[in-house]
């Protein structure tokens, strides 16, 4: 069986040059994929709202959808690390609320760590979370839920101005008290001075090749999601197309009488079938 991986792990995968492998999952049967790959943690991100939901963003997304699709994940994967993702206005009122939904995290779908977007803005809720006995990623660089702020999903840390404050902000996550963090979208020079300055684990999306692990959104790399696809994006599989030849098949298959097959069926038992027979002829003879 395959033994799950902890904060101590990943501090050590860090100092040995190791790199933390990172994925995204919505769902039981996606879970259970990944953890056969033997993937070292799982985002139940609120990417969801786009790629499950349909949403045009993830300003929509509420705690309880998050928590249900949490504790999908962790059925499916219980021996992987597991990040609940706050979703946007879980934690950016008060500490208290902060502290609230990150323990329904904890309570209500088990997750050995939650994730929240922002930098020195959210230090504040960062270091109640971790006060409260939790362990919290950040996430900088492109923050999809303040993308209205940064004018679009747009990448971060391009110019020297923007390179230092994702400096800054890395800074303020892991004096926060964060165990990691993660880089959304920003040049591989400035992700991996951050990697090289904190000594907390430092994730990529998009961020470059010089951080300690690499994180996708699984419905990107599997070809599942189609509105739109981020260049960082690497694909894996074409899964949309799989499944809508296997759907059109099915709709032709039904259309022409060939399925269901006679293996399709559940036969009746033979003396049974015989006496139904009889039975069928007698009701006929009736009318
Ligand atoms: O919700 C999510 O999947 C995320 C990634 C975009 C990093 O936060």
């Amino acid at each position: 069986m395959k033994k799950k991986k902890s904060i101590q792990d990943f501090y050590t995968m860090k100092e040995k040059g190791e790199q933390i492998t990172y994925i995204t999952s919505y769902d039981y049967p996606t879970a259970t994929f990944a953890e056969r790959a033997g993937i070292d943690m799982i985002l139940v991100g609120d990417s969801l709202g786009m790629c499950v939901y349909g949403y045009e963003g993830t300003m929509p997304v509420i705690m309880d959808q998050m928590i249900w699709h949490t504790e999908a994940v962790r059925r499916g994967a219980p021996n992987t690390f597991v990040i609940g993702d706050m979703p946007f206005l879980s934690y950016q009122t008060t500490d208290a609320a902060a502290v609230e939904n990150a323990g329904r995290f904890y309570k209500e779908a088990r997750v050995d760590c939650v994730k929240l977007e922002g930098g020195v803005r959210v230090a504040s809720k960062i270091k109640a979370i971790v006060e409260a006995g939790m362990l919290v990623m950040g996430h900088i660089g492109l923050t999809p839920q303040s993308s209205s702020q940064l004018g679009g999903f747009k990448a971060q840390g391009r110019t020297l101005d923007s390179a230092k404050a994702q400096v800054e902000d890395a800074l303020a996550v892991q004096e926060a008290g964060a165990g990691m963090i993660l880089l959304e979208a920003i040049p591989p020079e400035v992700s991996g001075y951050i990697r090289d300055t904190l000594t907390i684990p430092v994730l990529s999306i998009g961020a470059g090749p010089y951080c300690d692990g690499q994180l996708l959104i699984v419905s990107d790399m599997l070809g599942v999601f189609e509105a739109f696809t981020p260049k960082f994006v690497k694909r894996y599989a074409e899964v949309a197309k799989i499944c809508t030849d296997a759907l059109t098949n099915y709709v032709e298959d039904v259309r022409a009488k060939k399925f269901p097959e006679p293996k399709h069926i559940y036969p009746m038992i033979p003396e049974e079938l015989a006496k139904f027979k009889e039975w069928t002829a007698s009701q006929k003879k009736k009318k």
